[in-house]
């Protein structure tokens, strides 16, 4: 079954907008069989939207969150409220979170704290550009190391990992599906070479950055491929229309 993880960001403006983009999220996802579908819209909006919704084919998750269940953290919400809010998943180590100066040690305490509660956690890594001498291989595996850290194997179930080249967020272009695919393996030994086979095993792994209407078919054609995680494409029904269909 594949993934199609549409985070919101900080759109859309009003509540009312935001209602009318998830009727016709919840529509598409009535013509569609065999398709997960993971929203993430603000946390503002979260419990209004989750409480409104009553099929099995959308779940819904926030797009961070802190690494306490409650206490003195101004304007944090922590996994125990995303849990109360109605949501099953949230979004860690977003490459916008990791900008404004989240860091690998305080996503490792967000996934511990979340899995806690067993919410499902997406772990998003990914390299901030590529450079001749592979590098960014190596920022890539310190993230997903670190990240699960202190994840316990009983909870690798609810563990997806969402590789997102910093580089193709918010861009006009994807990498081609080779190169999609060779940070698929690389993601997936990661894990294979650090935590073992069960971890490999249930571990899911995504991909986010620039996917659209266009390329979607050609995504999705990466062997071992569980999804995508898209943005911009969330917000507009006619390109959320194509890449389900194309995850199907
Ligand atoms: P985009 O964003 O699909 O708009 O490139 C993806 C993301 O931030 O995960």
């Amino acid at each position: 079954m594949k993934t199609v993880i549409c985070n919101w960001k900080m759109n859309p403006k009003s509540f009312d907008e935001a209602k009318r983009l998830f009727a016709a999220t919840k529509k598409l996802s009535l013509t569609t069989k065999g398709t997960d579908i993971v929203v993430l819209p603000p946390t503002i909006f979260l419990r209004e939207l989750a409480k409104s919704y009553r099929g099995v084919r959308i779940e819904f998750g926030a797009q961070h969150v802190f690494w306490e269940q409650e206490g003195s953290h101004t304007g944090d919400t922590s996994p125990a409220q995303v849990r109360d809010s109605g949501a099953t998943h949230v979004l860690i180590g977003h490459a916008e979170r990791r900008i404004l100066g989240e860091t690998d040690a305080q996503v490792r305490m967000k996934v511990a704290a979340s899995l806690e509660l067993k919410l499902d956690v997406i772990i998003a890594v990914g390299e901030r550009e590529r450079d001749a001498h592979g590098e960014h291989i190596q920022q890539v595996r310190e993230q997903i190391v670190t990240a699960l850290a202190d994840a316990p194997p009983a909870r690798y179930k609810n563990i997806t990992i969402a590789y997102e080249p910093v580089w193709a967020i918010g861009a006009a272009f994807a990498p081609d599906a080779h190169e999609v695919h060779q940070m698929m393996l690389l993601v997936r030994k990661t894990i294979r070479d650090t935590y073992g086979e069960r971890a490999f095993k249930l571990i899911r792994v995504v991909y986010g950055g620039a996917v659209n209407k266009e390329n979607a078919e050609a995504i999705f054609a990466v062997p071992d491929l569980d999804g995508v995680l898209i943005g911009r494409a969330s917000l507009d029904p006619t390109q959320l229309e194509s890449i389900i269909k194309a995850a199907q």
